[in-house]
């Protein structure tokens, strides 16, 4: 543990000696040719510093946006001395550009990707996601946001400028070793309960500030962490609004005090500062401690102020009598044994077939049984789907909206419908404890 080292770098302060921490803003990268380079970097941090992994920089990477409608291609080199993917998390998309673990990029090549957004205005993300490597390669650094706009976003009377009054947040959990490192060494127990940290960063800064005039910000979060799950809250117990999940824009609203993210889900959400002083953001990590995200100090400049909408549009995904119903359960038997319906992931082996145009119900269990009572997520790729209920209940309402990423307490059980249409070929599912998809909790379909 670090714990020596951070009581001293709580009593010497070097994050409140040095106003200067102040929150970074991922570049935006937008166009129809995008260039990323997946490199090698160093991410100093108060502690040291330690290598880390990056796209176009240091560590994490630029925040793509395009519009709806828009033809995306990419140019993305391998700069690091080892094969990677990259896949483009909640993307509808072409099986061939998903960026799973058939899409391997060598080192030294390039990756040319390219296909048009389909989907509504949404905050999705994009990551490494090579066959037991995943949790390495987003732990040293690889993932980024990408935005999608619409004509309907960009309509809404909502914060939108971004940096400005529409804000990313990456949050990752991180463990910084007694040498003051980060590193990705995981034992057994950090395979079962995933690799977790002692330390929070958010877009690659410890404990950063933001200054902030008063007024209303959209805060587009994502939890990057590998494995744990967080509970967001202000220090001053300031109530927000969550407008939009993983996929999109809620039908309504949700006014809440915390909100719980599981590894790969994301959330905007509108908050009013509407008075000058300092807060923090808090994440309380299932499973063990609070620490402090970031901190904001709200100036007597005025911002702009909005009215927080009451709902969305949404159309959700609706099954259909003939939709065809599959089960799944996750479990696990002994140390590091993850399987979903009792097999590992074998990249040779199809789990299942789905014809193109059809609508799915899917019903996933986590297993919980004694000593192996730990939560599991659930994540399909090209999909946004509709949660039809939770343990037999209607959805709660944060997961009203359109979700690719659901998280499974032991013993829950969730439902929802998935429509495959427009594309082909094969793509994952899996739990997004990136620790338990390493030790094979994933599986993959082929839409045909
Ligand atoms: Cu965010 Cu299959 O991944
Ligand atoms: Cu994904
Ligand atoms: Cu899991």
């Amino acid at each position: 543990m670090a714990l020596g080292l951070l009581v001293r770098l709580a009593a010497e302060g070097p994050s409140q000696a040095s106003p200067v921490n102040s929150l970074p803003i991922p570049p935006l990268l937008e166009g129809e040719e995008l260039d990323l380079r997946i490199q090698k970097g160093e991410l100093e941090l108060p502690f040291g510093t330690s290598d880390s992994l990056g796209y176009n920089g240091e560590y994490l990477g630029p925040t793509i946006r395009a519009e709806k409608g828009d033809l995306v291609s990419f140019r993305i080199a391998n700069e690091i001395d080892e094969p990677t993917t990259v896949h483009w998390h909640g993307m509808h998309l072409p099986a061939e550009y998903d960026g799973g673990p058939h899409q391997v990029i060598p080192a030294g090549e390039t990756w040319r990707p390219g296909f048009r957004i389909r989907q509504n205005a949404a905050t999705l993300w994009y990551h490494p996601h090579l066959m037991g490597k995943t949790a390495e390669h987003v732990y040293r650094g690889l993932a980024g946001l990408f935005i999608i706009e619409d004509d309907y976003s960009r309509s809404l009377p909502i914060p939108r400028e971004y940096g400005v009054n529409d804000i990313p947040l990456i949050l990752q959990d991180r463990r910084v070793d007694r040498d003051g490192r980060i590193r990705y060494a995981p034992r057994g127990r950090d395979v079962m309960h995933g690799y977790l940290g002692n330390i929070m960063l958010v877009n690659g800064a410890y404990e950063p500030s933001l200054e902030l005039p008063q007024g209303t910000y959209r805060f587009r979060i994502l939890n990057g962490s590998n494995s744990t799950i967080m509970r967001l809250a202000f220090e001053s117990g300031r109530p927000f609004t969550v407008i939009a999940s993983d996929g999109g824009f809620l039908p309504e609203s949700v006014r809440v005090e915390r909100l719980v993210l599981s590894p790969g889900e994301r959330y905007e959400i509108l908050v009013d500062f509407d008075r000058r002083g300092e807060d923090a953001l808090l994440s309380e990590i299932y499973g063990g401690s609070t620490m402090q995200a970031m901190s904001f100090s709200v100036t007597s400049e005025e911002g702009k102020s909005y009215a927080h909408p009451e709902g969305f549009r949404y159309d959700p995904v609706e099954p259909e009598p003939s939709s065809r119903t599959r089960n799944f359960r996750m479990e696990t038997r002994g140390m590091g044994f993850f399987s979903i319906n009792g097999s590992r992931m074998d990249l040779n082996r199809i789990d299942f077939e789905i014809p193109k145009n059809s609508t799915e119900v899917w019903t996933v269990d986590n297993i919980g049984m004694g000593m192996m009572n730990i939560p599991h997520s659930f994540h399909v790729h090209d999909v946004q789907f509709t949660v039809l209920s939770l343990n037999g209940s209607p959805p709660p309402p944060l997961y009203a909206g359109p979700k690719d990423t659901v998280l499974l307490y032991p013993g829950d059980r969730i439902e929802f419908a998935l429509r495959f249409e427009e594309y082909t070929g094969i793509y994952m599912y899996h739990c997004h404890l990136l620790e338990h998809e390493d030790a094979g909790m994933m599986g993959q379909f082929m839409v045909k």
